[in-house]
């Protein structure tokens, strides 16, 4: 049975070590619950994927208890500076670019150069976050195509021991996901209306902002909006081996010979971990093209061949 644990200075404790030991942890936020493991696990964000039964990898926010740590990982621009010292703590969520090296899971950026971060104005998460010591990537604590939880009855009722740890706040105060805002460049855009309001967001900037899907004519990096990651190379999927030149991301033990082989022993969600840090390794010149072995079409292998059919017509 799942544990369903009231805030006290022990559950925190407990909730934190199992995040720093690849857990996943549910807790309570001002938005809704949240699903959280260590963001610089690829396995553990892995994990978030198949408990949530996600059928395919969109890119998740991490959590932070402060600005100063969330700087160690991405970089603020002027916009984002405006924004973060305006409504930090709260429900805005930024887009920024990834620090080189900064060790977040590839997985939590969908193999984008971005990440989206926050920090929750709740004070048990900010414990929370502050006790685990890494950042904690968290999508909302449902399973895909449900409604987002927002008391911990609600998580478990839906996740039940899909989850090591419920943390019991008490039910959220909005209710409703955060706003979430590419603040890369200095035109921002909200890529997700939600709990902060476009119009405090534009009398914070003292400009309007673009709305995605609203404004989608108006230019921006192709691929941002879709947010999803393509690489250079060539992608040649269901390859039973490769061709001359090419490289072969096996799957399985099949897969003999692979220069690089997702999960040897043919599990998802080591593949899934994977993933994106595999096909970065294997985009260089030297080779024609990645031919990647066939992914089952069950559990994570949806999302992981729903990844690998967008990265393979994406370029
Ligand atoms: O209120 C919330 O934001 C909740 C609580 C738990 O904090 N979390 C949440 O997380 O809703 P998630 O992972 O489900 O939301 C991810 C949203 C998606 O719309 C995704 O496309 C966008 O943020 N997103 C995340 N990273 C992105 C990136 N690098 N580029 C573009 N969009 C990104
Ligand atoms: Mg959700």
């Amino acid at each position: 049975m799942v544990k369903i644990l009231p805030i006290s200075e022990q559950s925190i404790e407990t909730a934190a070590a199992a995040l720093r030991g690849g857990a996943l942890v549910a807790f309570p936020t001002e938005t809704v619950y949240g699903l959280g493991a260590d963001a610089t696990n690829d396995r553990a964000v892995a994990g978030i994927f198949a408990a949530k039964g996600r059928p395919k990898f969109n890119p998740l926010i991490v959590h932070f208890p402060d600005r100063e740590t969330a700087a160690v990982f991405v970089d603020f621009t002027e916009t984002a500076e405006k924004l973060a010292s305006r409504f930090w703590p709260g429900a805005l969520s930024l887009v920024l670019p990834r620090k080189p090296g900064c060790g977040l899971s590839l997985l939590v950026s969908a193999g984008l150069d971005t990440a989206a971060v926050r920090v929750p104005a709740h004070e048990d998460a900010r414990r929370l976050l502050r006790a685990a010591g890494v950042p904690v990537a968290a999508p909302s604590a449902n399973r895909s195509g449900r409604l987002s939880p927002t008391t911990a009855q609600h998580v478990a009722d839906d996740l039940g021991d899909r989850v090591a740890v419920i943390l019991d706040g008490g039910p959220c105060r909005i209710g409703l996901e955060s706003t979430v805002v590419d603040a890369t460049g200095d035109r921002p855009a909200i890529l997700r209306q939600g709990g902060l309001p476009q119009e405090a967001i534009e009398a914070a900037l003292g400009k309007p902002v673009l709305v995605a899907g609203a404004d989608d004519a108006t230019p921006r990096s192709p691929g941002m909006l879709t947010a999803h990651y393509a690489p250079s190379r060539p992608l040649r999927l269901d390859a039973a081996a490769a061709g001359p030149g090419e490289a072969l991301l096996g799957f399985g033990p099949g897969s003999a010979g692979a220069t690089r082989n997702l999960s040897p022993a043919g599990d998802l969600v080591e593949a899934a971990a994977n993933l994106f840090s595999y096909l970065h390794e294997l985009d260089r010149p030297e080779f024609s093209a990645i031919a990647v072995a066939p992914i089952p079409e069950e559990g994570l292998g949806r999302a992981i061949n729903d990844r690998l059919r967008r990265a393979a017509a994406g370029r």
